[in-house]
C-alpha cells in the first residue's frame, strides 16, 4: 500500500518535472501581428492577406500572421509605438508618416507633383534611392523590408476644387507630414493632422472640410458619401514602406527568416500589381455612386495647381535635405 502511493508519488513528481520540457518541446508558432489602418479590400489589405498566406504555407504553420486591419489594434501613431515596443511585429504605414520618427527624409514622397507616375516612382522607390533610406529605420529599432504601392490622390471637399483660390480657408484633413502641411497652406487651406480612422466622422460632422486620399481610400472608407465634390487631381502619392520590428527580425531562426524574406518579395510583386487597377475600380465605383460630383482638370488648371504648391518643395527642401530631394528630381525629372 505504502508502496504503492510512494510510486505514485514519484510518478507525479515526474511528469510535474517533464511538464514544462515537454511544452518547450512543442511550442507554438511563432505569431507575427501585422497591424495596419485601412480596409481589407485595398491594395495594403490584400497585399496584407496574401503574405499571411504565403508565410503560413510556406513554413508549414511554424509561422502565424494575424492580420488587423481598419486600426483595430492600433491607430496611425499609436502602430509606430507598438511596433517600435515590439507589441506588433509587422506594420505598412504610409511613408508620410515617417517624419514624425525623425526621418525626414520619408517626407519627398508627399512632395506635390513630384512623381507623374508610377513608373517614375518605381525609379526610387525599386533604386539604390529607395533602399538607401529604408536602412535609416535601423537607426529607430526598425527594419524596412519593401515599398508597397498604393496610389495617385484626388481631392475632395463639399465645395468644388478647381483653382488653388477655391482651397482658402478650407479646413483640410492631413497625415502627420510637414511636407503635406506645407501643400495645403500654399494654397490657402487650413491643414489639420488627424488619424485616418477619424476622417470619416471628421467629415461627416464638419470638424474637416475635405480631404486628400487615393481613391482605394475614399471609396472603402465611404468618404465619397460626406465629400460633395472629388477632383482627380492626381496631385500626390501615397505609398507604404513594410516595416518590422528589427529586434524581432533577426531573432527569428534563419531558415524561417529566409523563407519569410521570399514571401514579402512576392506580396510586394502582388501589391505593386494591384494598386493601379484596385484605385481605377475605387474611382469607378465612386463615379457609378453618384454621392459626389467628379471634377477633372484641364491641363491648364492642373498646372495652376503645380505652380501654386511649388512652394510647398522650396518650403520643405531644407527639412527634407537638398541633396535626396535633388536626388528625386534627377530620377523624375520634376522641375519647379
Ligand atoms: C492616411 O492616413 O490617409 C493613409 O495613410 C491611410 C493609409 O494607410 O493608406
Amino acid at each position: 500500500m505504502n508502496l504503492n502511493r510512494c510510486f505514485k508519488s514519484l510518478a507525479l513528481s515526474a511528469a510535474l518535472v517533464a511538464l514544462p520540457f515537454t511544452v518547450m518541446a512543442a511550442p507554438g508558432p511563432i505569431v507575427i501581428k501585422f497591424s495596419h489602418v485601412v480596409a481589407q479590400h485595398t491594395p495594403k489589405g490584400q497585399a496584407a492577406e496574401y503574405f499571411k498566406k504565403l508565410a503560413e504555407e510556406r513554413t508549414k504553420g511554424r509561422v502565424k500572421v494575424e492580420v488587423y486591419p481598419n486600426s483595430q489594434l492600433f491607430k496611425d501613431k499609436e502602430e509606430m509605438e507598438a511596433l517600435q515596443m515590439g507589441s506588433v511585429q509587422m506594420l505598412a504605414p504610409s511613408l508620410a508618416k515617417f517624419g514624425p520618427l525623425g526621418l525626414k527624409e520619408f517626407e519627398v514622397f508627399d512632395l506635390p507633383f513630384i512623381f507623374d507616375d508610377y513608373a517614375e516612382l518605381h525609379k526610387v522607390t525599386q533604386g539604390p534611392l529607395g533602399a538607401k533610406m529604408l536602412k535609416k529605420l535601423e537607426t529607430k529599432g526598425l527594419m524596412g523590408l519593401a515599398y508597397w504601392d498604393n496610389g495617385f490622390k484626388v481631392m475632395s471637399a463639399n465645395k468644388p476644387l478647381r483653382e488653388p483660390g477655391d482651397f482658402r480657408g478650407l479646413k483640410m484633413r492631413i497625415q502627420s507630414s510637414k511636407v503635406l502641411d506645407a501643400e495645403m497652406r500654399s494654397v490657402g487651406a487650413m491643414p489639420q493632422v488627424m488619424a485616418f480612422s477619424e476622417v470619416y466622422q471628421a467629415l461627416q460632422t464638419g470638424v474637416v472640410d475635405g480631404t486628400e486620399n487615393p481613391p482605394s481610400n475614399l471609396y472603402t472608407q465611404k468618404m465619397f458619401e460626406v465629400q460633395k465634390y472629388v477632383t482627380m487631381s492626381n496631385h500626390g502619392y501615397l505609398g507604404y514602406a513594410v516595416l518590422v520590428n528589427k529586434k524581432f527580425w533577426m531573432g527569428l531562426p534563419a531558415d524561417i527568416r529566409t523563407i519569410l524574406d521570399g514571401c514579402m518579395k512576392d506580396a510586394t510583386n502582388f501589391a505593386n500589381s494591384v494598386a493601379k487597377k484596385d484605385n481605377d475600380e475605387a474611382m469607378a465605383a465612386v463615379k457609378k455612386s453618384g454621392k459626389s460630383q467628379i471634377i477633372t482638370l484641364t491641363p491648364q488648371e492642373r498646372a495652376a495647381w503645380k505652380k501654386t504648391m511649388d512652394k510647398a518643395h522650396k518650403e520643405s527642401m531644407s527639412r527634407i535635405g537638398a541633396d535626396v530631394v535633388n536626388e528625386v528630381y534627377k530620377e523624375t525629372g520634376y522641375k519647379p
